[in-house]
């Protein structure tokens, strides 16, 4: 096992965090009253990262507070281990393993960087080349299906890091989508896929298997069923004939991304249709990999090369900003904050833009996959509480269904808003820009956590006593506000990027490896010993613990087989 990590626990800057909450809760913490004291507050903990403006204003910190939390950044080694991971150290300890994420954006003349042997620029420009050139020839035409049709929809089959994040970016870059059409497949649930096939025409569509391991369950049985229908639809309209052109339909219509290309090989698909990434890319971190063919395919090499030039920037600051200026470090100490001295059990990332309605999903994967452990890199248990439940839903949507909670419950909920100055969609309702009504929404809502309302202003409106106390808002209630000019491909990669970075920095300060995941295997496990069961082997059935027993009892009990 590698060296221990700090315990943050025993830090002085920890103990020194302590006195401080307790300090602060004395002395009766108000937003109100420090913006009061402080009029450069606003600009004072304002930051810029690449294109992304970053207001901490409305936190709960004094400037003593952000001091402590980089005494305690400093005093857990995150400089070092922040270098590590870019330098291709084994810092995924567990799996014996680099993490490289930030080298798959590495722009064109990076000097190289050579890991266990290997130049990773190299290789990683190398396969950026071929995946980007296959993708151009599908949009040109050049690569058709085996009638010679060109492609009008190309489906995803993954899940996971394999899905969540293509989907996402599929969906929050809809203004750059062309004539190619994508489709994502991800659940084992029949459903998925049924209804997805169903609405398509063989002759024009692609599939891509995307799998870093080529082993899962879910991605291997949905691309099985996907290359059934496609030769089994062909087959009726008599293009497929024989062994030769089944071969050939899968040649033409079915490409493959993942580390195993063996595996790939072993399903039929031609390796020259197969893309690689490497096994120090984690599959919440790859949908800058090949694992974005699908993205290639469906906006376009430039899009995707712009993409990556935000991570790179995102990728940039971390490394050479200073740590009181470092947008991803102070995030990552503020999530610190909230978690190991506010108590805070989840964190709700709220987008002003409907493009990002999935990305509080994509981000669950990121960092709860990520820091939802409880043992540190070394084995021993974890000192104190880690990860949060990441959640959320676009404004202005959330609202009008959890923002009651948010204002007036008892828990206390730090949140990310996230807006754009210029919409995707522009539009007017009469005189009335309605992205500013969407804008309003947002910088409002912040306001009303931040400072609430007092009862002597509730009673100022004329509100009658007994009703007071249910109109009152406290206030004081902790939001970060995250602005950029438009929701462009670099500014999407700088979004991923910063919360790549803010999961390092928070696993780095608990001492956890945020890059395996081993909580994911034995539910796995037991789903192969529960299926013989539900076909109906008995003693299959008897290994079972009594509660699944009888859940396969009934299943068999109620299930009509067509
Ligand atoms: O089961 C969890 C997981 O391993 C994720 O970490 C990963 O993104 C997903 O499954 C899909 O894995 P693969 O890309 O190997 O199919």
């Amino acid at each position: 096992m590698s060296i221990a990590p700090v315990d943050p626990t025993t830090t002085e800057a920890w103990q020194a965090l302590r006195e401080h909450i307790q300090q602060m809760a004395a002395q009766h913490i108000d937003l109100r009253t420090w913006f009061a004291g402080q009029p450069t507050r606003a600009a004072d903990l304002t930051f810029q990262a690449a294109d992304l403006r970053v207001d901490l204003s409305k936190n709960l910190i004094h400037p003593r507070t952000l001091t402590l939390l980089l005494q305690l950044a400093d005093q857990v080694g995150l400089r070092s281990r922040i270098e590590a991971m870019f330098t291709g150290e084994h810092i995924n300890v567990t799996e014996n393993r680099a993490v490289l994420h930030t080298a798959l954006r590495l722009p064109p003349g990076s000097p190289t960087l050579m890991v266990d042997g290997q130049d990773v620029t190299a290789g990683v420009h190398h396969e950026l080349t071929r995946f980007l050139t296959f993708a151009a020839t599908v949009r040109d035409g050049v690569h058709t299906g085996v009638t010679g049709k060109p492609f009008e929809t190309v489906v995803n089959i993954g899940i996971g890091g394999s899905d969540l994040g293509p989907a996402m970016v599929y969906q929050a870059l809809t203004p750059y989508r062309g004539r190619i059409k994508a489709r994502f497949v991800s659940n084992v649930d029949p459903s998925d896929i049924g209804d997805t096939l169903a609405a398509l025409d063989p002759e024009t569509t692609l599939f891509i298997v995307a799998s870093k391991t080529f082993t899962t369950l879910e991605t291997l049985t949905n691309a099985r069923l996907a290359r059934a229908w496609l030769l089994e639809m062909l087959h009726a309209r008599g293009v497929v004939t024989s062994a030769e052109t089944a071969t050939q339909a899968v040649a033409k219509h079915f490409v493959a991304v993942s580390t195993a290309r063996d595996k790939v090989a072993e399903f039929g698909i031609n390796p020259d249709n197969a893309f690689g990434f490497w096994d120090w890319v984690g599959g919440r971190y790859s949908v800058d990999s090949a694992i974005g063919t699908v993205l290639a395919v469906s906006l376009g090499p430039q899009v995707f090369r712009e993409f990556l030039a935000g991570f790179n920037a995102m990728d940039t600051h971390l490394r050479m900003t200073p740590y009181d200026r470092n947008v991803p470090v102070l995030l990552g100490l503020l999530n610190i904050w909230y978690v190991n001295f506010w108590d805070a059990r989840t964190h709700a990332v709220l987008p002003y833009a409907q493009h990002l309605a999935r990305f509080p999903a994509y981000l669950q994967q990121l960092t709860m996959e990520s820091n939802g452990k409880s043992v540190r890199w070394n084995g021993e248990p974890v000192t104190t509480t880690t990860g949060e439940v990441f959640w959320g839903e676009p404004g202005t949507n959330g609202q009008h269904a959890f923002f009651q909670l948010l204002h007036q419950g008892t828990q206390l909920v730090p949140t990310d808003f996230i807006a754009f100055a210029n919409p995707p969609v522009p539009l007017q309702d009469g005189d009335q820009d309605v992205h500013e009504l969407l804008l309003a929404n947002c910088i409002a809502q912040t306001s009303a956590l931040a400072f609430g309302k007092t009862p002597e202003e509730v009673r100022a409106e004329g509100t009658p006593e007994a009703i007071v106390p249910a109109r009152v808002f406290t206030g004081n209630r902790p939001s970060t506000t995250i602005m950029a000019p438009a929701l462009t491909p670099s500014v999407l990669g700088q979004l991923i990027a910063l919360y790549e970075h803010i999961t390092l920095v928070q696993g780095t300060i608990w001492g956890i490896d945020s890059f395996d995941q081993w909580g994911v295997e034995l539910g796995k496990a037991l789903a192969a010993k529960v299926t013989p069961a539900l076909k109906g082997e008995e003693s299959a059935l008897t290994e079972l613990d009594p509660s699944s027993q009888a859940l396969v009892q009934y299943y068999r009990s109620v299930r009509v087989h067509p």
